[in-house]
């Protein structure tokens, strides 16, 4: 049995509270479903800043009438200390997820990237650290290697930021650790290497390049690669990316506590990879027939150029076993992005 199969098995005998902010976006409504299919009790909290009601409709269709009612949602902002402290009452682990994502849109408006993702984030810290919660897990990201030539990316090895969306994951790590020292609050870090998975935005000027894409090629619609598509990511299924939440929430290694781990599958793929790959998927399932080439345009500012996770720490000290490669993850996504057009 792996670690996650045995901590799935021993929280479904001792139900724990869990707090998932940004419980409506993609990652928060995928970590609701799981958490409560196992038969656990959710607070959400959620402004709808980037998030869907239509996220928490589908989780609610597809758990049943008991497990739903063990969820709890809070319409309130991170931004605001008194919405965290509501929702961090009688909580055990948090799941911190809210946040702006987007380099580009932290770039345009770096000022409210920073209230939501610094201010947003040390709220939920100290409503957490006062709620006396047991451990506070949160997003962290890949962005925080910057300009770090070396691949795979290793935790300890971080270069300079390349945009104010890098600063404020940066920022998270280093007020965590502080909080850890000062005032004794256990938490984890994840690096979330691009997630992608069902309930993930493809509208929207910010949309991941994945569900982007995938729309493209369902509406016969232009499909544009920044740069030359020899830019490399480590594309991680949200599968492994909550598995990777639930390990981090209920370690009883200390040794793992107050750390970051980088939360990927471990597989480079170029953009020109990807673009195959999808157009392969796609056309295989006869839905979408004629898929025309990518166009090629400029290079996007602040990305970073060549991504993939060394996963060993995660491996190691959490137990942590991705169950979904980029091809088993892409099949899942889009048979859901089929369905739910
Ligand atoms: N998706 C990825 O590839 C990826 C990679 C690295 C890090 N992350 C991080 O993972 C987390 C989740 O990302 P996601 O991809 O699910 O994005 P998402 O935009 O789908 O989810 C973010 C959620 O946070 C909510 N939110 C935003 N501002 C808020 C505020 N002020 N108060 C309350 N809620 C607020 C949004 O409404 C949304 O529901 C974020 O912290 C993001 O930075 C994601």
């Amino acid at each position: 049995m792996s670690r996650y199969e045995q901590v799935l098995n021993e929280l479904s005998q001792s139900p724990a509270t869990w707090l998932v902010t940004g419980v409506a976006g993609f990652i928060g409504s995928n970590l609701l479903e799981t958490l409560l299919a196992n038969n656990q009790h959710v607070v959400g909290l959620d402004n709808f800043a980037t998030g869907h009601q239509r996220n928490l409709d589908k989780v609610k269709m597809a758990v049943s009438a008991a497990q739903w009612a063990r969820f709890t949602f809070i319409k309130g902002d991170v931004r605001g200390l008194e919405d965290c402290q509501r929702a961090c009452a009688g909580v055990d682990y948090v799941l911190h997820q809210a946040a702006l994502g987007s380099v580009p849109r932290s770039l345009e408006d770096p000022i409210t990237s920073n209230a939501t993702n610094i201010t947003g984030y040390l709220n939920m810290l100290v409503a957490s650290r006062d709620a006396g919660v047991k451990r506070f897990v949160y997003a962290a990201s890949s962005s925080t290697y910057g300009d770090h030539p070396a691949l795979p990316k290793v935790e300890d090895q971080i270069g300079r930021p390349l945009s104010p969306y890098a600063v404020t994951k940066y920022v998270n790590e280093l007020y965590a650790d502080v909080f850890a020292k000062a005032y004794g609050l256990e938490s984890i870090g994840l690096r979330y290497f691009n997630v992608f998975g069902p309930r993930q935005d493809p509208h929207g000027a910010y949309a991941a390049v994945i569900p982007k894409w995938v729309d493209a090629m369902i509406h016969d619609q232009p499909i544009y690669i920044n740069g030359d598509g020899e830019t490399s990511r480590d594309f991680c299924f949200v599968a492994n990316a909550v598995q990777a939440n639930l390990l981090a929430a209920t370690t009883e290694n200390m040794e793992a506590v107050n750390q970051v781990y980088n939360v990927a599958a471990g597989q480079r793929t170029t953009l020109n990879e990807l673009f195959a790959l999808i157009k392969e998927e796609l056309s295989c399932n006869g839905i979408v027939k004629e898929i025309p080439s990518a166009l090629y345009r400029e290079f996007r500012k602040g990305d970073v150029r060549h991504s993939l996770a060394d996963i060993s720490k995660a491996s190691i000290f959490l137990g942590y076993l991705p169950t979904h490669s980029i091809k088993q993850g892409m099949r899942v996504a889009l048979k859901w992005y089929l369905e739910n057009d």
